[in-house]
């Protein structure tokens, strides 16, 4: 199936959170911080107030009233905990201090910069070597998801002595930025006190619209979120952002709709970051190349407002068998703004780690590295204690080896070359977990023979309108163009969250049932059947509305996703050029519901791995701590010309285990192990051994 939204995208015609028309809508601009740690000493707005537009400014002397949010991801969830202007504070560069608002969007960022700030700053904490580490404490409380990431079985140092061969080494991720193509943009409309709208680009509408209703003493009833279309989110787009909250407290004070759009540069601090990372690893392993140890450390950063653990280790005990494991996270703060999820957070960087690492190991032992992962596969999550459900990770190496055309031979290093640049080819697995929600889907049979499907998931350029309309579409056998699907508005069935790669598995099966409920409703087997009755019975449509959510299976099953990269790169080493010249992926990740866009999901991923591996880094000033990025020509990731043509072959059968539609998710898996491969590859064409990410040229000029 073509992409179902394509044609709205191409003309211009799909609407995006900033895009919305509202009669009455006035602009606000923010002010931001141009220190990176200490406190605002005054703030004068005298000249700003008698520019021309400006209706209001507001700084956190005139800060508007918002309760303080649960913030347990059950009842609310702000990206920030500390509430926007909550006092005179500076924690970090381009923090918000205050909003201007005005009759058009250039008298409120002209009357922003006439605002006068005088700051007594402090030296910020910015640098890795001077910060304190401590035990990552657990996110979101203890019963949350992202549990700690430390994990210890078996005895490491006895294993550890029992080893042939060890390796330890280091190896370091930048600061990296969501930097989705959409802009995050936000219109806050309240018709009175008691009815709010909201026009914002949400990962979860549902969520957004409790969160709102907590912040703003409303009844969830009382607030809608409309989200048609999102471009990219990528983690930045799941809860409520400062500027957003600040936008819907004005304009409830103003009764005016009010819109905030971030510019690049404030979308750097206040729209979430991957924190840069650090993590040794040391394995202990046979002769034969059996692994018998793996001790994990990973440190991120977080910042003085939150905390975010960039969770490295939780992949460590689900990817290879090892009887004696150790994992650890610690955290340190960072004058930098929040960070937060961003496309597999952990599972991206982690596997950074240990698929560089498996690559050394293979070298030591002078065992190709594919044969080295057979060889230590585990068919047991070794933290959950459970068998792995439909797992075909191995179909994933064997398929990517013969379609490749992966070494016959022992690979050697310097050994290829073309056009006077050397060459090198470089695997690594892939991997992320499936997760599952609740969701709630309508279905509405109408009498000119369409379809609608109604609930409030969310596409944000994943392939969700597609994939619900193919799904519509089998079930119902109706032709695709006949399905209409309205998503992404808080009023509709609860559809869940686009995050965490679940909103195809927790969807698919809801649509299924209720598509199946229309059926029964009508009491026939096919929608042509039920048309006929709906045509006589002279009602306007035959509905049926059906939930689905996990069970038990959690308890008997790991589920989880697995691929294998597999690319050329070439190195021109006079000028420390390095290309991306090839790619093959293999995924297994249970029913592909339609191969076209699951294969562009896991090409994207490709390609945002291509930037982390290559050019993404979100740089801070030593001194100043005020990041050293500030649009898209300053961030670099990769574009076309960075990009090869990347083939991408589905493996292994439907997952029934985990749902009826035997659907995982793919929206993350893409990217995890995409820089290993490259720096892989890079070892392979030059002898050089590339830790750090990104890898610019100047690490591949320096010897080593
Ligand atoms: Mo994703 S990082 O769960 O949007």
């Amino acid at each position: 199936m073509n992409r179902k939204d394509g044609t709205a995208k191409v003309t211009g015609t799909a609407t995006y959170g900033a895009e919305h028309q509202i009669a009455g809508l006035v602009h606000g601009y923010l002010i931001t911080a141009n220190i990176a740690s200490g406190k605002i000493v005054s703030i004068n707005t005298e000249t700003a107030l008698k520019s021309p537009g400006v209706i209001k400014i507001i700084t956190h002397e005139n800060r508007p009233s918002i309760a303080e949010p649960t913030n347990n991801f059950m009842d609310s969830k702000i990206y920030e905990a500390r509430l926007p202007l909550s006092d005179n504070q500076i924690h970090y560069g381009g923090q918000i201090i205050g909003l201007v608002v005005a009759e058009t969007f250039e008298q409120a960022r002209h009357a922003a910069h006439l605002v006068e700030v005088e700051y007594s700053s402090q030296p910020p904490d910015i640098d890795p070597e001077q910060v304190e580490f401590s035990d990552a404490p657990s996110m979101f409380g203890e019963d949350m998801t992202f549990k700690k990431g430390e994990f210890e079985t078996g005895d490491l140092s006895d294993a550890m002595d029992q080893a042939d061969i060890h390796i330890t080494a280091t190896y370091t991720t930048a600061t990296e930025l969501q930097a989705p193509m959409e802009p995050h943009a936000i219109i806050a409309h309240w018709e009175g006190n008691n009815a709010l709208t909201v026009y914002e680009p949400s990962q979860w509408v549902v969520g957004s619209q409790q969160t709102y209703a907590e912040l703003f003493d409303l009844s969830k009833e009382q607030v809608r979120i409309i989200t048609p279309f999102i471009g990219g989110g990528f983690g930045s787009k799941a809860f409520p952002w400062s500027h957003a909250i600040l936008c819907v407290a004005v304009a409830r004070e103003l009764q005016r709709p009010l819109k905030v759009v971030l510019s690049r540069r404030q979308m750097t601090a206040n729209a979430g970051h991957r924190s840069q990372t650090e993590q040794t690893l040391s394995i202990g392993v046979k002769n034969d190349g059996t692994l018998l140890a793996i001790d994990h450390l990973a440190k991120s950063f977080t910042s003085p407002v939150d905390v975010f653990t960039e969770p490295c280790t939780g992949i460590t005990p689900a990817m290879y068998r090892a009887d004696n494991l150790r994992t650890r996270q610690e955290l340190a703060v960072f004058n930098v703004g929040v960070p937060t999820f961003m496309r597999a957070p952990g599972e991206n960087p982690g596997l950074w780690a240990l698929e560089s690492a498996m690559d050394e190991l293979a070298w030591a032992l002078d065992i190709d590295p594919v044969e080295l992962r057979l060889k230590n596969e585990t068919h047991q999550h070794q933290q959950k204690n459970l068998p792995f459900s439909a797992k075909a990770f191995s179909e994933c190496l064997r398929v990517g080896v013969k379609e490749f055309g992966w070494f016959q031979e022992p690979r050697q290093v310097r050994s290829m070359s073309r056009d006077g640049q050397q060459i090198g080819w470089g695997m690594s697995a892939s991997t992320f977990p499936a997760l599952r929600g609740m969701a709630t889907v309508t279905v509405r049979l109408l009498a000119d023979g369409s379809a609608e499907v109604l609930t409030s998931a969310n596409d944000m350029g994943t392939g969700c309108y597609t994939i619900v309309a193919g799904t519509a579409s089998e079930i119902l056998q109706l032709p695709v163009e006949q399905i209409q699907v309205k998503i992404g508005d808080s009023s509709l069935p609860n559809g869940g969250m686009a995050g965490g790669s679940q909103m195809t598995a927790t969807l698919v099966p809801a649509v299924m049932s209720a598509c199946q409920e229309v059926l029964k409703q009508a009491q026939k087997s096919t929608a042509i059947e039920a048309l006929e009755y709906l045509k006589t019975s002279g009602q306007e449509a035959i509905e049926g509305t059906a939930s689905s959510s996990p069970g038990e299976e959690g308890q008997k099953w790991a589920f989880q996703s697995w691929g294998a990269h597999f690319c050329e790169v070439s190195v021109d080493e006079e000028i420390a050029r390095l290309r991306v010249k090839r790619w093959l992926s293999v995924m297994n990740v249970g029913r592909v519901m339609n191969p076209k866009t699951a294969a562009s999901q896991v090409r994207g991923a490709i390609i945002m791995g291509i930037g982390h591996a290559l050019m993404e880094n979100c740089d801070f000033d030593p001194y100043l701590g005020l990041p050293t990025v500030y649009d898209l020509a300053t961030y670099h990731y990769a574009t076309h010309a960075d990009v090869p043509r990347i083939e991408v072959i589905f493996v292994g059968e439907p997952d029934y285990n985990f749902n009826p539609a035997g659907v995982r998710g793919l929206g993350e898996i893409g990217i995890t192990g995409v820089s290993a491969a490259i720096a892989n590859a890079v070892y392979h064409a030059t002898g050089k051994r590339i830790r750090d990410l990104p890898m610019t040229p100047d690490k591949l000029m320096i010897n080593n």
